[in-house]
């Protein structure tokens, strides 16, 4: 069962934070160890449209080391719904990666399609009549619905600013749909040259947002899944000094352009500042043992 008991909100204290800036940070990764993070949020509305619409199944989209797709099976395994994940690339001698291998588990059935294939691959609806269809990383206007209800398991509006890491931008979209219109919510896109963003948030939000919101691009560390020695270092400092794990694709990045900010004079005294930990953490496991250290 997929539950919001586990999450929890917790103080969040560093040798950088001056005294007058406060952070706390939102772990959703505790919700479940494989629906980790911002993954349930996104799909969990589209199961349920899935499931009021009669639907065959759930047909959606990924890389070979995608959380989205092994969050995907076992969403729908517990929902009781089949599902379908287009993998980009083809399979590897039939080995399957762990991410892949615990979808399959799961019940998911892969599809592995070339690189050129993935791209062009605009009919899945054609190709599965009847599917429900869950574009990749869960973007679509009911994966930022669900968003919408994170900043209320706990009371948020005492928050002044909300940082997230962004992909597709729809955990963002659903932030600043439902945030209080005196909080400012910020994206930190991990892709580099990640422009485009700002249309693809804009698309999912209300019409008449006020919310202000802003996506800033310089924090992406390289880019997708790029790693420096300087970021291993940092997750394991943030680690030692708050007890709390992050992952060197999204949380790592967020928690560092956190701190750039702070440093840069960003956020005026008093500021109270969420951090929403979106999970990843099983994408740490790519890393040899001992490089990090929880
Ligand atoms: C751990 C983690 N954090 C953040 C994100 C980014 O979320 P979004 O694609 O909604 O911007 C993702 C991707 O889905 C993710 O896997």
């Amino acid at each position: 069962m997929i539950s919001y008991n586990n999450i929890t909100l917790e103080s969040f204290q560093t040798t950088w934070l001056p005294e007058h800036i406060h952070a706390a940070m939102l772990r959703l990764d505790k919700i479940h160890p494989e629906v980790s993070g911002n993954k349930w949020f996104k799909l969990k509305y589209n199961i349920a449209a899935a499931k009021a619409n009669n639907n065959t199944g759930i047909l959606t989209y990924g890389g070979a080391y995608s959380n989205h797709i092994a969050a995907t099976a076992l969403a729908c395994k517990e929902a009781a719904l089949p599902c379908t994940g287009i993998i980009r690339g083809e399979e590897h001698n039939g080995q399957l990666n762990h991410t892949l291998q615990t979808a399959e588990n799961n019940g998911m059935k892969l599809v592995f399609v070339s690189r050129e294939d993935y791209r062009n691959d605009k009919d899945g609806e054609t190709v599965y009549p009847g599917y429900h269809v869950v574009p990749e990383g869960g973007h679509n206007a009911l994966g930022a619905k669900g968003c919408e209800e994170i900043l209320s398991i706990f009371p948020t509006t005492n928050y002044t600013h909300i940082l997230c890491a962004v992909g597709t931008g729809t955990t963002l979209a659903g932030l600043i749909n439902s945030a209080a219109p005196h909080q400012q919510i910020i994206g930190i896109p991990v892709l580099k040259g990640a422009q485009y963003l700002e249309k693809e948030v804009t698309d999912l939000l209300h019409p008449n947002n006020t919310t202000r919101w802003q996506l800033l691009y310089e924090h992406h560390g390289g880019g997708y899944a790029k790693k420096s020695p300087a970021l291993i270092d940092f997750i394991n400092t943030i680690y030692k000094e708050t007890g709390i794990p992050t992952d060197i694709i999204y949380t790592g990045k967020l928690v560092m352009a956190f701190r750039d900010l702070v440093q840069q004079g960003y956020f005026p005294a008093n500021s109270n500042i969420l951090l929403i930990h979106s999970g990843g953490l099983q994408g740490n496991l790519s890393l040899p043992p001992g490089v990090l250290s929880f």
